[in-house]
């Protein structure tokens, strides 16, 4: 209990107050609505004081969530392969541009069968031969192998019997474990080692994991690009570079850009497809930046890629329409991504936004366009249970370098503009609390293998737990221990990584076929379940057609995506939670409900209780988010 507690002391955490009964979040005192899921605190719609105590909640005033999702059209179940895809297109990018050097024939992805020519993020082993990382958040590729997805069939067979039922402190759900291949644990309580708990390293700063989102062609690139540049992570000569290819191209805008798009597609098309991740320091944090896609046809690869984000920079466009086009969609018909991603960047946990108004040249550094934005796009923000207090709002233009790392310069800007710059403001962003006494677990969303030396390097943030060099871990789903001989993080070796780091862990004792991404680190006596049948609370959003019992669905959680199928609707949910007492035969827009879901393949997967990074689940179905929820019970095939 202490060292539940622990992790919870945090300054910068929410006083815990009271949960939310449908999804277990801790919401503050003030709130009448889970923060979370956007169910009614029961004691408020039980007495009614809900009136008055949603007028003191900063402006917060209803939770009618009004996103409808867009209907992108391209994204597509990948068809079943035999071995685990890591073509060019999907490759996760590192933008990091002093690296660009490494011979790509010395490297590979585990799998890969294409490289991209991508500039990535080198990791330097330890005989000093630097392999490029050639991840990949597409969440097409994240499919088992077939083989392991056997091997678990038959290894859960073996554990049939040995199931586990574990009391939950939330409507005493009984919780029993399937498809774990693993050991059973005693439910021992979990020791933290002192070397986990340590205070942080003398003058290493702490990593901050921060998405940039928003409408396609909202800037992302070009402000993480001038960002980088203007704190000297971008050389001179490499700057030179772009902007001369991207002038010869007839893309001389996009020179900023380049530094986070690499690839010939992202290029010749103007568009970023993959999310990038570079890096940089401000005086209180090492960055890792997430430089998602904003096409919509790209959403899946934003939700592999910025679900391992702290805080979220949503970039929205001024321009006269191009705002409106992000909140409607094209022709103000549909929804767009300033939308769907803030949405979903919510439901990832990520409670703290800096809005970026960019392109403020483009409406002559206008505050009444400015102030109009803010209205519109906070009243929408409101509505996905962001706080006010914790939005920010920083007009800035990338192109003109107008109030990125100082204070503004040009006199229409100035004249009426006294605020932070983004780097104050990135600055001033709290960490969320991390749970480093737990035992360790490490979405994986990379593997990489160098070919001249076979060693491995798996990426990713440590959700909770910690490592360090020599630690022993589990790989799941493969089931198999490795032991980590060393750790880097932003390609320089540390001893010691702990939950919020963003690292690569380069691993020993284990072949490089048996890891994969989607996969996990764990503790080897506390094992993440793998499991294919799966209870979730959801949230509906904006649909068209109504989910049915059968209903074919992608579903997404951390680093895996999966084919699955609605197989059961168990209840609706009421506005306080309450289960109905008769299933409905179909599911439409804005219900909450619980429902059973058969993946076609197991996956690593925790209930939301119990982690909330491994118990967060998407719906999408045609190319939209059809429903958001949480993991609430991890089932045998035979309780389905
Ligand atoms: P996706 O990744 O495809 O969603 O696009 P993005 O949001 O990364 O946009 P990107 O950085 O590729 O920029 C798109 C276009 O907007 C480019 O032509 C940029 O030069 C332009 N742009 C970006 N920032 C500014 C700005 O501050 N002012 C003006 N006028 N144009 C800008
Ligand atoms: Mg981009």
């Amino acid at each position: 209990l202490t060292h539940k507690k622990s992790s919870k002391k945090s300054s910068n955490t929410v006083p815990v107050l009271w949960k939310c009964s449908m999804c277990t979040f801790d919401n503050h005192e003030t709130m009448v609505y889970c923060e979370m899921c956007g169910v009614f605190r029961e004691s408020f719609v039980k007495s009614g004081k809900d009136v008055s105590i949603k007028e003191s909640v900063n402006g917060i005033s209803n939770n009618s969530g009004t996103s409808a999702l867009s209907n992108s059209d391209s994204t597509k179940m990948p068809a079943k392969t035999s071995t685990t895809n890591f073509d060019g297109d999907s490759e996760r990018k590192y933008a990091s541009t002093s690296h660009d050097k490494v011979n790509s024939t010395q490297l590979a992805s585990v799998g890969s069968s294409s490289s991209t020519g991508k500039k990535k993020q080198p990791v330097i082993f330890d005989n000093n031969v630097p392999i490029e990382r050639t991840t990949q958040l597409n969440a097409d590729h994240f499919q088992l192998k077939e083989d392991q997805g056997s091997s678990r069939a038959s290894s859960s067979a073996q554990n049939k019997g040995s199931m586990e039922t574990l009391s939950s402190d939330i409507s005493q759900l009984s919780i029993e474990r399937n498809n774990v291949n693993v050991a059973q644990p005693l439910p021992e309580e979990y020791k933290p080692e002192g070397w986990m708990l340590a205070d942080q390293e003398s003058g290493v700063l702490s990593q901050l994991n921060l998405a940039i989102v928003g409408h396609v062609d909202s800037g992302k690139s070009t402000l993480s690009g001038r960002l980088l540049h203007l704190l000297g992570k971008i050389s001179k000569r490499d700057m030179h570079k772009n902007e001369k290819e991207a002038k010869e191209k007839g893309k001389g805008s996009f020179a900023y850009a380049w530094a986070m798009d690499e690839s010939t597609e992202e290029r010749a098309r103007g568009i970023t497809m993959t999310v990038a991740v570079a890096y940089l320091e401000t005086k209180k944090y090492r960055v890792v930046l997430l430089d998602s896609p904003g096409h919509k046809d790209f959403v899946p690869n934003l939700i592999s890629g910025a679900t391992q984000a702290d805080a979220a920079i949503l970039v929205v466009d001024a321009s006269t329409g191009s705002f409106e086009s992000g909140m409607d969609g094209e022709g103000g018909k549909s929804v767009g991504q300033t939308k769907e991603h803030a949405q979903l960047i919510r439901s990832f946990g990520v409670e703290q936004l800096i809005v970026a108004v960019n392109k403020m040249d483009a409406i002559g550094y206008s505050k009444d366009r400015l102030e109009f934005i803010k209205v519109r796009l906070g009243s929408f923000l409101r509505s996905c249970n962001f706080r006010d207090s914790a939005v920010t709002w920083i007009p800035l233009s990338a192109v003109e370098n107008q109030n990125l790392i100082k204070s503004p310069s040009d006199a229409r800007f100035t004249s009426w503009y006294q605020g932070s710059c983004l780097l104050d403001a990135i600055d001033s962003l709290q960490l969320p609390s991390r749970d480093v006494s737990k035992p360790l677990i490490l979405p994986i969303c990379d593997v990489i293998k160098s070919q001249s030396t076979g060693q491995l390097a798996a990426f990713g943030k440590l959700e909770t737990g910690a490592i360090r060099n020599g630690s022993k871990v589990l790989v799941l789903p493969c089931e198999e221990v490795a032991t980590v001989k060393t750790i880097e993080r932003d390609s320089s070796s540390c001893s010691i990584a702990r939950a919020g780091d963003n690292v690569a862990v380069i691993l020993q004792g284990i072949d490089g076929s048996r890891i994969i991404p989607g996969g996990i680190l764990c503790h080897p006596g506390f094992p993440v379940p793998v499991a294919n049948y799966l209870e979730l609370k959801i949230r509906v959003l904006d649909i068209a057609i109504p989910i049915l019992i059968g209903y074919q669905v992608e579903f997404h959680i951390h680093h895996v995506k999966e084919a699955a199928r609605v197989t059961k609707i168990v209840a609706l949910l009421d506005k306080t939670g309450k289960p109905s007492k008769t299933a409905p035969r179909f599911l439409k827009s804005k219900q909450n409900a619980v429902v059973q879901v058969t993946l076609d393949q197991a996956v690593c997967v925790e209930e939301f209780s119990k982690c909330r990074a491994l118990g967060r689940a998407f719906l999408r179905s045609s190319g939209s988010t059809i429903a958001v929820g949480i993991v609430t019970k991890i089932m045998r095939q035979d309780q389905h």
